[in-house]
């Protein structure tokens, strides 16, 4: 297992495919999107397939698709059925907004997908229209049940919440995990890109999170769910599903953070919230070797900051998290 400089040893890839998205969330893009890049500059599925290759080589066991929306890259199946039969690769996710998982959820799974992230902030289907700007919620809520349909367990559903627009929602959430297998996630709303804009006043924290779930239906116990990343997972007594919560901007779990990301137009990006890049798509069109790239990848595991600095009001400004995968 390769370790940075830090000792954490680094056994999960997340991989963006595309930075477009059939969604506008507002705390992800702009309205008008971003300028998405060029179908040049997006890595090919072979050079994808290669970098993974090289990663798993490293001793990566984890990978997990991103976008923009990864269902509106075409083929994303055939890159599924690739990447599932890497040697070494024990865990194959995906991060969707479910749009299109009715259609794609089995055909996934048949290919080797093993379990699906849906991001779902809202169970009102007016205010899923306002905060995803293009989305319907009854599509997201059929989205969700192809998934368990096609077996894409643990289904974890991530909830950015956000201070007056959908912090009143928590317990209702909450509540489904009592009829459900959902496991929900509670996500620190972050500061990349357009959500930096008064993002202060609209954090919501998981303590106070947390505070209105047991004030409404009582204590949690601790619990657990596959895969678990820097979630702390909780559930209420009898649930079917679990609640988590990623908390980073309050509680900081860079200490354990174990993940590489690699954006759709090829940039190793060592953390989410810093701005240092390395280059792999020049590279990968200019012949390097799988040993070039392992040591491209090296480059990029040690270039892994310590930790974040939102606490000290620090933002991300050069990209918008749809062009970084989340
Ligand atoms: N803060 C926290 N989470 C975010 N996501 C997107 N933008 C932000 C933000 N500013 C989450 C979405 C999705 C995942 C890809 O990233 O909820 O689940
Ligand atoms: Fe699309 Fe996800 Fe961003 Fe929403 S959060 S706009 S679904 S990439």
């Amino acid at each position: 297992m390769p370790r940075d400089t830090y000792f954490r040893s680094i056994d999960y890839l997340r991989i963006s495919i595309t930075d477009r998205c059939n969604l506008r969330c507002v705390y992800c893009m702009p309205e008008e999107g971003v300028v998405p890049c060029s179908h040049d500059d997006v890595l090919r599925y072979e050079e994808i397939e290669r970098v993974a290759r090289a990663a798993a080589a490293l001793g990566v066991r984890k990978i997990r698709l991103t976008g923009g929306e990864p269902l509106v890259r075409l083929g994303v199946v055939e890159l599924v059925r690739a990447l599932a039969r890497i040697p070494g690769i024990e865990d194959l996710a995906m991060t969707t907004n479910a749009m299109l998982l009715r259609r794609y959820a089995a055909p996934l799974a048949e290919a080797g997908l093993r379990r699906v992230n849906v991001s779902l902030d809202t169970l009102r289907p007016e205010r899923f229209r306002a905060i995803t700007r293009w989305g319907d919620l009854d599509t997201a809520l059929d989205g969700i049940a192809a998934a368990f349909e096609a077996g894409l367990e643990p289904v974890k559903i991530n909830t950015v919440v956000m201070r007056g627009q959908n912090d009143d929602e928590v317990v209702a959430l909450a509540r489904k995990t009592l009829e459900a297998r959902w496991h929900v996630r509670y996500i620190e709303w972050m500061p990349v890109g357009d959500a930096a804009r008064d993002w202060r006043a609209r954090v919501v924290t998981t303590a106070e999170i947390r505070a209105q779930i047991e004030a409404e239906l009582g204590p949690l116990v601790p619990a657990k769910v596959g895969g678990a990343g820097p979630s702390r997972t909780f559930k209420l007594p009898d649930a079917l599903g679990t609640l988590g919560f990623i908390s980073a901007v309050s509680e900081h779990f860079c200490a354990s953070c174990n993940r590489l990301r690699l954006t759709a137009d090829g940039k190793l990006r060592p953390c989410l919230l810093a701005a240092d890049e390395i280059d792999l798509r020049a590279p990968l069109r200019q012949g390097a070797s799988q040993a070039d790239i392992q040591a491209l990848l090296q480059e990029a595991i040690h270039a892994k900051p310590r930790g974040h600095h939102l606490a000290d009001c620090a933002q991300v400004r050069d990209r918008a998290m749809a062009q970084i995968g989340g």
